[in-house]
């Protein structure tokens, strides 16, 4: 019997698959099985180790008690587009039609590949900036598209203005921006956004932005491309409640654009899963018209654990590069003598009992080799386990 599809093969040609199409095991994966096998503590995944505000898993629960359990509509519950259009009227005074500019999603991940899918057609040009999301580049594949880089390199992780535009041209479609960006923890200027918009707009080309870590901020604005001048026309703007509310599980998603847009991302999304996640609706709704001051503490929370890292992996030996938002950081492990992260992070278990992913995961094959020595550690856990974590971590510097 032949197993094959579009899927595979794509996935095959993106060397997401081992050539005999069995799934190539990631780095992810293998980290994480790593971090069970050996006890050690897991920085390697992006998922925070206690759950969001009790009010919020309280309204599910009771959701669920008063019978919230039948398909809801394929746009989203109406009490959740109204929360999300107030939300980006709050925040970043976007007026936005609940009814016809939002749509709700199965997470962002749902979201990024239904707009990528709706947009994209063989051939076309996707243009995101590298390191990236690894489901950037199996979306990108699957749609059958070609996808070109922007290089984020250390120490700010932002990009230059000439590479963003030797990256863009008429070829371009779509340009997939992620800030706050995984995994680097850079947070773009709004000079790099107005640079973004200009070249969109000079190539027709479509923006579609990931701003899932858009609260976790530590000592910037985050400022939603979208928000630009000439922006909003042409822009998909991408978020979750996963990251803001420490949910990820309940992969709540939602998409703001014009209503032709909308119209085209749900053109997909309807046939990926048409509709989910009912009882956590109201619950994410609720969310987001929490006060002020739950977002802000939010991110001063996490600002406080990552510096707490950070000063463990510096005082280990590691050049730190400043994370200016996201639930990430990256660290070279050069100047403790280690040329070859992958490597390393195999090795830490043992030798710190810490595991993390070598930042070479987020590269395309050819550039790996340019971040050998980089790792990236997610800084979303508790207190306590960070300290432990940084104390551990000091073991590597004897
Ligand atoms: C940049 C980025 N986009 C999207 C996602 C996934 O979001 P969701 O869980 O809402 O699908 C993640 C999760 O790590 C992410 O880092």
């Amino acid at each position: 019997m032949i197993i094959d599809g579009p899927w595979l093969a794509a996935a095959r040609g993106a060397g997401l698959l081992a050539a005999d199409g069995s799934v190539a095991t990631t780095i992810f994966a293998e980290m994480s099985a790593l971090a069970v096998r050996t006890g050690a503590i897991n920085l390697s995944q992006g998922f925070p180790d206690e759950d969001g505000p009790g009010e919020l898993l309280e309204i599910a629960r009771q959701a669920i008690a008063d019978g919230v359990n039948q398909y809801p509509p394929v746009l989203g519950m109406p009490v959740l587009r109204e929360a999300i259009a107030r939300h980006q009227k709050h925040f970043y005074g976007l007026d936005v039609d609940p009814d016809r500019e939002v749509l709700v999603t199965a997470g962002a991940t749902e979201a990024i590949a239904a707009a990528l899918l709706a947009l994209v057609s063989a051939g076309d040009e996707v243009v995101t900036f590298e390191p990236f999301y690894d489901a950037y580049g199996a979306i990108i594949a699957l749609a059958g598209a070609r996808h070109v880089t922007v290089p984020l390199r250390a120490p700010s992780f932002e990009p230059s203005l000439e590479d963003l535009r030797a990256a863009v041209s008429d070829r371009t479609r779509v340009i997939l921006v992620n800030t706050p960006h995984n995994p680097t923890g850079a947070v773009f200027s709004r000079e790099v956004l107005a640079e973004i918009v200009a070249l969109a707009e000079r190539h027709d080309a479509i923006i579609v932005t990931d701003e899932v870590y858009e609260h976790l901020v530590f000592d910037r604005p985050h400022t939603p491309i979208a928000t630009l001048p000439g922006a909003w026309d042409r822009t998909v703007t991408i978020s979750s409640g996963g990251k803001t509310f420490s949910l990820t599980g309940w992969k709540i998603g939602w998409v703001t654009a014009p209503a032709a847009l909308i119209t085209a991302v749900l053109a997909v999304k309807q046939f990926l899963t048409f509709a989910g996640g009912a009882p956590f609706q109201p619950a994410i709704a609720h969310g987001l018209e929490m006060p002020d001051a739950y977002f802000s503490g939010l991110a001063a929370t996490l600002r406080a654990k990552k510096d707490l890292l950070s000063a463990g992996l510096a005082d280990a030996g590691f050049e730190v590069f400043d994370s200016h938002g996201s639930y990430y950081l990256v660290a070279d492990a050069a100047p403790l003598g280690y040329a070859d992260a992958v490597e390393l992070c195999r090795e830490l278990p043992r030798l710190a009992g810490v595991v993390a992913v070598p930042l070479a995961a987020f590269y395309t094959p050819e550039h790996r080799a340019d971040v050998a020595s980089l790792v990236r550690f997610a800084f979303c856990k508790r207190t306590e386990v960070l300290g432990r974590a940084a104390n551990q971590l000091a073991a590597l510097a004897r």
